[in-house]
């Protein structure tokens, strides 16, 4: 039976924009999330797609408590996690890590690799006393396929791919449930992306992890994912099974975003249309009215100038087994399937 073991609920982060110097006047909102929900069901892997600037850090940030929402619910097994604070805090923390973007840029120069893995346990030294922590970097060296004699040596001597298993490596020190992985591959050459989706899944398999992998590129977490969610300024307009998203999209960006993915096989190509969307993203400190993806939507009809279309979220048992719509904020996306059950 499946059950989540995280509840988002119309999460929403809004920077706010100012003007002067001295008196610094408040003149409008980065609405960067603007009324994002979901569940995570235990170890499904949720993919979060979407085009630079729509969010997806963000939401990957409040998930981890990077970054404090707005307003919205974060709920980890039923407890609302944006209204802790100390140490019940601290140890639902331990439970959800991240896993960042660039492991260029995210790992400290000055430190070893054994003491990036390990910094984690000098905020949970429960998890492994000081006389243990050598032995548990090396073990966890080994788990992410690195020799664990590599432990005295620092980041500049590691390829990208080696130091986004050092990422990962410190991401898994402290036995989290959940990994929230922002665009883990996108940095790294093409050829070495596959190696490191591949020791994600291990890893899930091996530790019963529940990942959320967020992605630019929707071949990518096609590979990965279980189910994918489908993100446009600061909001998901689509979000179902992996199957369903990429045979059947119902939403007009999924539809336009997949009509930009390759098909490797000549006579589906010819079958599909290129779709070209018009104008640019919009700002997202000046969303438009109504449906927020309405100035470059070739379906968009005066009801999407009034009315936003509501994003349903699904009972959970409804996610990876039995009959389900697949939510779809669009007006027209009647169509939307229905899956048979088997
Ligand atoms: N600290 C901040 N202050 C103001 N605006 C911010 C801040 N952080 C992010 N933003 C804005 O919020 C929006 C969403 O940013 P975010 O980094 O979440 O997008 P993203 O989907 O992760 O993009 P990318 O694919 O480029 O990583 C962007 O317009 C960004 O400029
Ligand atoms: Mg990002």
């Amino acid at each position: 039976m499946a059950e989540a073991i995280l509840e988002v609920r119309d999460l929403v982060k809004h920077y706010p924009l100012t003007q002067g110097i001295l008196f610094k006047k408040q003149v409008g909102a980065v609405k960067a999330v603007d009324g994002v929900s979901f569940d995570l069901v235990a170890g499904e892997t949720l993919g979060i797609v979407g085009e630079s600037g729509c969010g997806k850090s963000t939401v990957a940030k409040m998930l981890v408590n990077l970054e404090r929402p707005t307003a919205g619910q974060i709920k980890y097994k039923g407890t609302d996690i944006t209204k802790m604070s100390g140490k019940a805090l601290r140890s639902v923390r331990r439970n959800i890590q991240m896993v960042f973007q660039d492991p260029y840029t995210s790992l400290n120069p000055r430190m070893t690799v054994g003491d990036i893995i390990g910094e984690p346990y000098e905020i949970h030294p429960e998890v492994a006393p000081k006389g243990d922590r050598r032995r548990k970097v090396q073990e966890l060296l080994d788990v992410v396929g690195l020799n664990p004699e590599y432990i005295n040596r620092y980041p500049h001597q590691f390829s990208g791919g080696q130091r986004q298993r050092i990422g990962i490596a410190r991401g898994l020190a402290l036995q989290p449930e959940i990994i929230v992985a922002d665009e883990p591959v996108s940095a790294l050459d093409v050829s070495v992306q596959a190696q490191v989706v591949n020791l994600l899944e291990r890893l899930q398999n091996e530790f019963s992890l529940s990942y959320v992998f967020i992605a630019h590129d929707l071949s990518i977490v096609r590979h990965i994912s279980d189910r994918v969610g489908v993100m446009y300024l600061g909001r998901i307009v689509e979000i179902g099974r992996d199957a369903e998203i990429y045979d059947h999209p119902t939403h007009p960006y999924t539809q336009a975003l997949l009509s930009a993915v390759p098909v490797p096989d000549p006579s589906a190509r010819e079958h599909r249309e290129r779709i070209i969307l018009s104008g640019d993203v919009p700002s997202p400190a000046n969303i438009p009215s109504g449906c927020r993806f309405r100035t470059r939507c070739w379906k968009a009809q005066e009801r999407c100038t009034l009315e936003v279309p509501e994003l349903a979220v699904p009972a959970v048992f409804q996610l990876l087994e039995g009959p389900a719509h697949h939510p779809s904020a669009c007006h027209f996306a009647e169509e939307k399937r229905v899956v048979p059950s088997e």
